[in-house]
């Protein structure tokens, strides 16, 4: 079976700074003998969580939209690669919904105690988080990690790796930047690599 990777487009913006660097680190990870996927989050149609908390009881979501069958793809891929440019210092609403909505999981784990991601599957299990910015300030993303490791820990991924750009304003966009698009693609490369290997050791 090859390495499946997943991306999740978290911008509203089509083919805007931040979906151009996760096609770059899906690029590498395809050349790589990756079996690549794109979700734009935008065109799915998902509400936001409700905070019913039936899922503590049941450990399904009582909203059944587009998010429920993301989650299964989610939950089949060996790497998801996350990507959100910064907005108000933090992700997109995009972003932040679909994360939200990964409660029902957090209840299987959690209150049900009937899902549980043993180390070995965690760490077969990459997530990588992209995203680009417009300011120069190195402490850009900082608001947006607590929100993507809880996300990946919900669903038992390994935070791997940030493939981040900031100063996009200055570089005129994400093409203008010296080596941004380039690392994504060798980061897609590696990851798959060694996933690859992970799998040929311990089928
Ligand atoms: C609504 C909105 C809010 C933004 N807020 C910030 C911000 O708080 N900090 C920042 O550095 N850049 C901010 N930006 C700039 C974007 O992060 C930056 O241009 C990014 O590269 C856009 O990526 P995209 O082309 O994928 O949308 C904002 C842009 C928009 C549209």
């Amino acid at each position: 079976m090859p390495v499946s990777v997943l991306g999740l487009s978290g911008s509203p913006h089509r083919h805007g700074n931040t979906e151009t660097l996760l096609d770059a680190f899906l690029e590498g990870a395809n050349s790589a003998g990756g079996q690549v996927e794109k979700v734009v989050l935008k065109d799915l149609d998902y509400n936001p969580c409700r905070g019913c908390n039936a899922c503590h009881k049941t450990g399904e979501c009582i909203v059944k939209d587009d998010a429920i069958p993301l989650f299964n793809r989610i939950l089949s891929a060996d790497c998801l690669a996350v990507a959100s440019p910064i907005y108000s210092m933090g992700i997109t609403a995009e972003l932040k919904g679909l994360i939200d909505r990964a409660q029902f999981i957090w209840a299987r784990k959690f209150i049900l105690k009937n899902l549980y991601f043993p180390n070995e599957h965690i760490q077969r299990h990459k997530g990588i988080f992209i995203s680009t910015a417009g300011l120069s300030w190195d402490n850009v993303f900082d608001a947006a990690f607590p929100a993507i490791t809880a996300f990946f820990n919900t669903l038992g991924f390994e935070y791997y790796d940030n493939i981040i750009a900031n100063d996009m304003d200055r570089y005129g966009g994400i093409r203008g930047h010296p080596t941004a698009l380039a690392r994504a693609r060798e980061k897609g490369t590696q990851v798959v690599l060694l996933l690859e290997k992970m799998k040929e050791e311990a089928p």
